[in-house]
């Protein structure tokens, strides 16, 4: 393709884009006085002097950067203190840390199916379990939202192939939980494994925040295996599997995303760690997320969330981006998502919670939501 033809396949996009109403922007979030309720710094940790003390500590011990893969030179203590402390607190007999929570789902995926496995994934699975389907080049059967007989339907029709089901504990963009219960008890009778992404969860939910696996008393079964990210409730940068010690060896020795990748650079596993025993040390944060969650859903009318991520269907695209817009003139930050990020071509706000806002500034946010959303 030349130059020129090039450029004009560009500008067809963007027009095509504009035209649909779905074309996107980047913003700075570090505005003053700006109040976001779209990050997903749930706990407040990202900013905590102790979070940041950690990152700077291991900066200064470890170095900036972990200079190689991890199977190479780049495997620090700092890695194997965090996977052991990580692994520890959601329940799980081992851990191994990634540089992104996508990279954490690309890998699990990858390495534990093949073109022979059958995937049976949730239809609102987030977009790095998706990849992770395609680099494993297995046959992906996309059931209904939550919906455990068609789970059952998949598993049951699928012959002698291996299988894994694919859900988020918490969904990224619906908020609401997954059946684990009842998907726990299919992948037992059916000899499949469950692979649940707690990025929602794990810091919100369940005991002390150790997730919704731990809450279901389903962490460490060795049909589960777990994913996480670190750069949401713990404030930092990165991704876990959680699982057993076989299911950490095979990743580390077969997941793509893993072996060909710089390890985690220190200062965010330094950061982690540190928001990890913040955490521990005052696990009432979990509760204070669900609390400041459940008045904001009482402010645009939709029912209280599982966590802290609360989704606001809207009636198009443009009704969602009006909605953020002016919310955005009231100095308040909130997600829109559109299709193709939601699967079921819904356009909706997603508002997110945060233990660390008082009552004061939750009542300021309920007020503009008041004004600016009104859910169909
Ligand atoms: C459900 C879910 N899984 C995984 C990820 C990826 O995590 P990270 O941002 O650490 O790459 C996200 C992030 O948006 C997510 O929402």
């Amino acid at each position: 393709m030349n130059e020129s033809s090039f450029q004009h396949w560009l500008a067809e996009q963007a027009a095509d884009r504009d035209g649909r109403g779905l074309t996107r922007r980047l913003a700075p979030a570090d505005v003053a006085g700006l109040l976001d309720l779209a990050g997903n710094d749930y706990l407040g940790l990202a900013r905590d002097p102790r979070v940041v003390a950690g990152a700077i500590a291991a900066a200064q011990r470890y170095g900036s950067g972990a200079g190689a893969s991890r199977l190479v030179s780049g495997t620090l203590s700092i890695h194997d203190e965090l996977e052991r402390e990580m692994a520890a607190f959601a329940g799980f007999p081992a851990a191994l840390a990634f540089s992104t929570g996508y990279h954490a789902n690309l890998s699990v995926v990858q390495a534990l199916a093949d073109p022979d496995t059958l995937i049976v994934s949730d239809a609102h699975i987030h977009a790095s379990l998706i990849d992770g389907c395609r680099l494993a080049r297995a046959t992906v059967i996309v059931t209904p939202h939550n919906d455990v007989a068609a789970v059952e339907r998949a598993l049951a029709g699928r012959g002698r192939r291996r299988a894994l089901v694919l859900a988020e504990t918490i969904y990224s963009v619906l908020g609401d939980a997954a059946p684990l219960a009842e998907l726990a008890d299919l992948v037992a009778a059916q000899d499949a494994v469950l692979i649940a992404d707690e990025a929602h969860a794990l810091g919100v939910g369940g005991p002390g925040g150790r997730g919704l696996l731990a809450a279901h008393g389903l962490a460490g079964r060795p049909d589960v295996v777990a994913t996480a990210t670190l750069s949401k409730s713990f404030g930092a940068q990165g991704g876990l599997v959680l699982g057993s010690a076989a299911v950490r060896e095979h990743l580390v020795n077969r997941a793509r995303p893993f072996i060909y990748d710089t390890g985690l650079a220190p200062p965010a596993a330094g950061a982690a760690l540190a928001a990890l025993r913040v955490l521990r040390d005052a696990p009432e944060l979990a509760d204070q997320v669900r609390r400041n969650a459940a008045v904001l859903a009482d402010a645009v009318g939709v029912g209280r969330p599982a966590g802290a991520v609360l989704s606001v269907p809207m009636p198009g695209p443009r009704e969602a981006v009006s909605a953020c817009a002016a919310a955005a003139a009231h100095d308040l930050r909130i997600g829109c998502f559109r299709p193709p990020s939601t699967p079921d071509g819904v356009s909706r706000l997603r508002l997110t919670a945060h233990a660390h806002h008082s009552d004061e500034t939750l009542a300021m946010a309920a007020k503009i939501l008041r004004l600016v959303v009104t859910a169909p």
